[in-house]
């Protein structure tokens, strides 16, 4: 088999095999097939698409590139959730304590924020001392042991999944819906839990910015999930506009830490109880979503989700006195407030614009690898449909180059439309496929 033969085939529209899709992962995951044919092939798999056989074995290739857990070991049962990436999107930091708070262990690796879309452990990394480097061991042993971990990907977990996301990075080919659930499934293959939900975000903020291509998405992978012996249920939510009121890693760990104590703004506390009362549903643990919820909110009034993340924080090695007083957490020298310009309601605040504008105060990078400020950031204090007057407050830039506050507030009121009619606020959910 060559390399080249593949590519053309794809670019051909013709269904790959299961061998060369077998023969290309493997190639590529050992340096024997370069980056230049990689993209090469990717694009082609971005313009002519992939069937459901396709992507599945496509999946299986990048997930058997590494090793595979198994939870089941040391747990009888575990979840994950993933989000396919957004602005705000602080959710895990209250979801996985609640949920473990509930008796369902989850074990979590996740991601750094790149582009607009901020990433979990760049947030709790705000933490003095936090540790994200688990070894497999440690994962498992704090598992079974905790029954709730937070940590990064491992090296030895869909290594595959790992050169071809850095390459479609660079080469214009993340917008593929066979790319985007290959690569997302076969993490969650191969890091072992046996029931997954995954939040698949649709809107301006979003990969998918339409709902039938996020649909489209979501199907996928809950039939990947399925064929490979796990329960999936994924989720649809809205990702027009931020979810919360933060945007920034310390600023974001400090509103998980409020909704944690049961406070927290209205729409990213409900995000945060749909998505753990549908993990406590497939985890066995609440017999539908109702009781699920319910189950969820106790957590978060009773202070038990409270102390399930001070117990993570502790086994990982983070310094908890930065979270029992966060207002030791990093902050920005400078706090400058941007006010509604003219009395209206708010029909939309873009959220990927305002993702853009915490990465140029610092709070993202521009590439792998660059230093990020834990404490800038932006605080939303509008959402869509809202009614303003003149004046109001509207965002609170929190920087620390005096430089950029200018440039940002203008992007930021660039970011808002505005109407005079009344506008309906957006739902939080566009529904959920199981
Ligand atoms: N998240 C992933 O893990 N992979 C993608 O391709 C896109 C979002």
């Amino acid at each position: 088999m060559r390399a080249v033969d593949i590519i053309v085939n794809k670019r051909d529209g013709h269904e790959l095999s299961t061998q060369e899709i077998q023969f290309f992962v493997d190639g590529y995951t050992r340096g024997e097939i370069p980056d230049y044919q990689a993209a090469a092939w990717a694009m082609a798999v971005l313009l002519k698409g992939m069937t459901a056989r396709e992507t599945t074995d496509l999946t299986l290739a990048m997930a058997n590139s590494g090793e595979i857990l198994d939870l089941s070991q040391v747990v009888p049962i575990a979840v994950d959730k993933h989000s396919t990436g957004g602005v705000g999107d602080k959710t895990t930091l209250v979801v996985e304590p609640a949920v473990a708070a509930c008796g369902l262990p989850v074990g979590k690796m996740s991601g750094r924020g790149l582009g607009f879309s901020g990433g979990t452990l760049d947030k709790i990394e705000s933490i003095p001392g936090y540790r994200v480097d688990l070894t497999k061991e440690e994962f498992l042993d704090q598992l079974g042991r905790v029954g709730i971990v937070l940590t990064g990907q491992s090296g030895d977990l869909a290594p595959a999944d790992g050169k071809f996301y850095a390459l479609r990075d660079v080469t214009g080919t993340v917008q593929s819906i066979p790319l985007i659930a290959s690569s997302v499934m076969s993490k969650k293959i191969a890091a072992g839990a046996q029931a997954i939900v995954l939040d698949v975000k649709v809107g301006l903020g979003a990969f998918m910015t339409n709902l039938t291509e996020a649909r489209q998405l979501a199907e996928l992978m809950v039939a990947i999930g399925r064929s490979s012996g796990r329960r999936v249920v994924a989720l649809l939510s809205d990702m027009n506009q931020p979810l919360g009121s933060a945007v920034g890693n310390a600023l974001e760990l400090k509103e998980a830490i409020d909704t944690l104590h049961g406070g927290g703004p209205a729409d990213f506390r409900d995000h945060c109880i749909e998505a753990g009362g549908h993990l406590l549903v497939i985890g066995e643990k609440a017999r539908d979503l109702a009781t699920g919820k319910a189950m969820i909110v106790k957590a978060l009034t009773d202070g038990s989700a409270w102390e399930s993340f001070r117990r993570l924080v502790t086994a990982q090695n983070g310094d908890v006195s930065f979270i029992d007083d966060p207002s030791k957490l990093a902050h920005a020298s400078i706090v400058e407030e941007v006010n509604a310009p003219a009395d209206g309601y708010v029909m939309e605040i873009h959220a990927r614009r305002v993702g853009e504008a915490a990465i140029m105060l610092g709070a993202g990078r521009a590439k792998k690898g660059d230093a990020i400020d834990p404490a800038v950031g932006i605080l939303v204090h509008a959402k869509v449909g809202d009614s303003l007057k003149r004046g109001q407050k509207l965002f609170t830039i929190h920087a620390n180059n005096p430089a950029l506050v200018e440039p940002v507030r203008i992007a930021l009121l660039q970011a808002t439309t505005w109407s005079m009619v009344p506008v309906q606020p957006l739902p939080l959910f566009y529904g959920s496929i199981e």
